[in-house]
């Protein structure tokens, strides 16, 4: 096969939704499609089980699983198919909000009763920033959900989005009796078996034709009618170029559960979602098709074994082909390195493989010379935009609890640092080190892998910040710059990456600070123009 067929053959993906949407069981539902699992369940233990919020044992556990379900990969229809696991629990949002820089579309579950939910709006959001290509799922309509349209509407101004029903469903609930592809022009009838595998679908190119009354009935067929007349009077139709713009955003329905609906979009999705897109670094705007290798680390995941601390480091090659022994440069340090035993995922497996393409995802062994965000290439310098650090929402003092293991401490952070668990601010003013998380969960999780992996201690201190904001200096010699840096002092820190960071105690605060000195900017992410 050709590189520029392997490379129009991929599609990298990620699904995202509220926790309890059906992600998880979509995911499933898209495997068994591919025959990449033979029963349903199996990536099920990977998720974070309800009420266990505060039990990092089962984060662990969760954690040992998600190696292999990081990356999901099958073939369908002479597609490579790859999804990237988004941790859907709140927790590690910005675990997912990394993950969506390697991503080149994703789907967004929604749930029929509940509509749209606040870890959804927050993730469409990344997307929609990012022009990544989305198309909607909206699960469980089994079961009684809201109105059809009333959820459309709900979708585009609680999201933001502009969409076309590709799908839709006739009935709800009890009365549901199936979905009208607007696709295919084709009727799949629900029959609640969640047996069956693959659905039958009745042709209609026409579904004013009478043999409609016949199948589902006198009074489904006109609410069909006159729905999917209102959904061609109200919405666009379906324009791939818009689609792909992410100006455009297709819609189906169906239940995950029931395997229903699950086919007509993923056969839709093959045939429209993009394969790997060009990606601007600082330097450049890369094209997937260049020969060159390049490619860029979104992940890393420690070892589960303690006694063999290697991490795996994530890449999503982005040009050029991953071979196995050939040395790439690691830009940032200005290095080449070889891998001898590359990863490559498939379905819950990964195995050593010897080529990957772009759009592919290599995991590679790592004793810690990667971090989130790194380039790989064949002797170019380039880096990647795009993986921010947010502000975290939670901020404690670290302190050392065993004076003779402070360096395995410091070893631990760094690297649990390095693997994005959370962030270390060092201040200005005493060197106190502060971390900074998305959830409570977080520090928990430190702490337990601190003593675990690195056998350090350490407590935590509270210490009051609202917001974490990257300081931009419009000139940095100007004695307002100065004058900040002096009577902030106290405020100040320096982020992993040496970048000065202002910890605002709160709101009003900021907004003070931001009036006194308008030449400084505040921002709540670390990349910036
Ligand atoms: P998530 O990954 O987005 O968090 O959601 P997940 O797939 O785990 O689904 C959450 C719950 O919703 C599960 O039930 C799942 O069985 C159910 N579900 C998913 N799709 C459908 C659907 O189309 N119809 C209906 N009626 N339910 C659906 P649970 O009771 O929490 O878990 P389990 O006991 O079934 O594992």
């Amino acid at each position: 096969m050709s590189f520029k067929t392997e490379i129009e053959r991929r599609r990298t993906f990620g699904i995202i939704s509220h926790p309890d949407a059906g992600k998880t069981t979509l995911t499933e539902k898209l495997l068994l499609f591919g025959g990449a699992i033979q029963e349903a369940g199996a990536v099920k233990n990977n998720k974070i089980k309800k009420g266990a919020t505060s039990d990092f044992m089962e984060i662990e556990r969760q954690r040992g699983i998600s190696v292999a379900t990081s990356v999901l990969a099958f073939l369908y229809k002479d597609k490579k198919i790859n999804i990237l696991d988004t941790p859907g629990h709140k927790d590690f949002a910005e675990d997912t909000f990394r993950t969506l820089t390697a991503v080149d579309s994703v789907i967004v579950v929604i749930d029929v009763a509940k509509g749209v939910e606040e870890q959804t709006e927050k993730l469409v959001e990344v997307c929609r920033m990012r022009n990544i290509p989305m198309i909607v799922f909206i699960n469980k309509l089994d079961r009684e959900g809201k109105d059809a349209f009333d959820l459309l509407d709900e979708v585009e101004q609680k999201l933001g989005l502009s969409v076309s029903p590709l799908s839709f469903p006739i009935g709800m609930g009890y009365d549901f009796k199936g979905i009208y592809n607007i696709y295919e022009k084709n009727i799949n009838l629900f029959s609640g078996d969640s047996k069956k595998n693959i659905e039958e679908t009745i042709a209609f190119d026409d579904i004013d034709s009478p043999e409609l009354e016949n199948i589902i009935g006198t009074k489904a067929a006109a609410d069909l009618r006159d729905n999917i007349e209102l959904v061609k009077g109200v919405y666009p139709d379906f324009d791939k170029e818009s689609y792909l713009a992410a100006k455009q955003q297709p819609v189906f329905f169906g239940s995950a559960l029931n395997n229903f609906g699950v086919r007509e979009l993923l056969d839709c999705f093959i045939d429209i979602a993009p394969s790997p897109r060009a990606k601007a670094a600082e330097e450049r705007t890369v094209q997937a098709n260049e020969t060159a290798l390049t490619g860029f680390v979104f992940k890393i995941h420690a070892n589960m074994d303690p006694k063999h601390r290697d991490r795996l480091a994530f890449i999503k090659i982005v040009s050029g082909t991953f071979e196995r022994n050939k040395p790439y440069l690691h830009v940032r340090q200005g290095k080449k390195f070889k891998f001898s035993s590359p990863n490559a995922f498939f379905a819950e497996k990964k195995e050593i493989v010897d080529i990957s393409y772009p759009g592919d995802i290599v995991g590679l062994h790592d004793t810690g010379n990667f971090k989130i965000g790194d380039t790989l290439t064949e002797g170019e310098i380039l880096n990647y935009k795009g993986i921010p650090s947010f502000s975290p929402e939670h901020f404690r003092y670290i302190n050392n609890a065993d004076p003779l293991k402070s360096k395995q401490l410091y070893k631990g952070i760094d690297q649990l640092m390095d693997e994005g668990v959370a962030q270390l601010f060092t201040l200005e003013m005493n060197g106190r080190k502060v971390i900074g998380t998305v959830g409570a969960l977080q520090f928990e999780v430190i702490q337990y892998r601190l003593e675990h992996e690195y056998g350090a201690k350490c407590t935590y201190e509270n210490f009051p910040v609202y917001k974490a904001c990257w300081v931009q200096a419009k000139d940095k010699n100007s004695e307002e710059f100065k004058e900040f840096k002096r009577v902030k002092q106290k405020f100040l820190a320096m982020d992993k990456r040496k970048q000065l960071v202002f910890l605002a105690d709160s709101q009003f605060s900021l907004q003070m600070t931001q009036q006194k000195y308008p030449n400084v900017t505040l921002h709540f992410t670390s990349e910036f123009e």
